[in-house]
């Protein structure tokens, strides 16, 4: 039997934001900390890094999913899209247009996390409900907003039908638009120190 010892890296095959990326972990090493590491995605939050507060969801062949549980290796062979995959360049989705407009941010921690959890929701149902958005984002947590202004950004895009992938022109490049795309870095890099 071919045993892997905890310390040798292992070759991982993953399809991120639709690139192809071969990346070699320990395979004791998170996803999360794949991406952010390896891949250099820190728009990919660690909040727990036990699986209670969101900010890490990505999305795992299109479902959301905590990538600080699981591990690196789990993922080889899958499809991940992070924060920095909704938007092509600059960009900003509907969705992170929506946050901007209703400031359905403050410190930005949280708001990758709600963004990639939102969009799976607008995937399945382009036109949710308060109460369904409200249970679509049970699982992610947000100190700073009261989440009724991240409820008024996502029933604010499903009001309007979207017919191009949720995607919006060119961002403004303001603070919130910045934010909105990929979290605050300047939080992330305190964080990662
Ligand atoms: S960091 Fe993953 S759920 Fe909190
Ligand atoms: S905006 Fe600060 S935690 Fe959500």
């Amino acid at each position: 039997m071919n045993v892997t010892q905890p310390d040798e890296r292992v070759a991982i095959h993953l399809d991120v934001n639709g690139s192809p990326e071969e990346v070699f972990v320990s395979p004791r090493l998170t996803l999360a900390d794949a991406l952010r590491e390896k891949l250099g995605l820190t728009g990919t939050k660690l909040g727990c890094e036990q699986g209670v507060c969101g900010a890490c969801t990505v999305l795992l062949d299109g479902q959301p999913a905590r990538a600080c549980l699981l591990l690196a290796v789990q993922a080889s062979g899958r499809s991940v899209q992070t924060v920095e995959g909704l938007s092509q360049g600059p960009s900003l989705t509907r969705l992170q247009q929506s946050f901007q407009r209703h400031h359905a941010l403050q410190c930005g921690f949280c708001t990758a996390g709600f963004l990639m959890t939102s969009s799976a929701l607008l995937q399945d149902n382009a036109a949710p409900q308060r109460e369904e958005i409200r249970q679509a984002i049970s699982g992610n947590i947000c100190r700073c907003t009261g989440y009724e202004t991240i409820i008024d950004a996502v029933a604010d895009v499903g009001a309007v039908a979207p017919e191009d992938g949720h995607r919006e022109e060119p961002g403004s490049g303001d603070q919130w638009a910045d934010s909105a795309r990929a979290g605050h870095e300047h939080v992330d890099e305190e964080v990662a120190q």
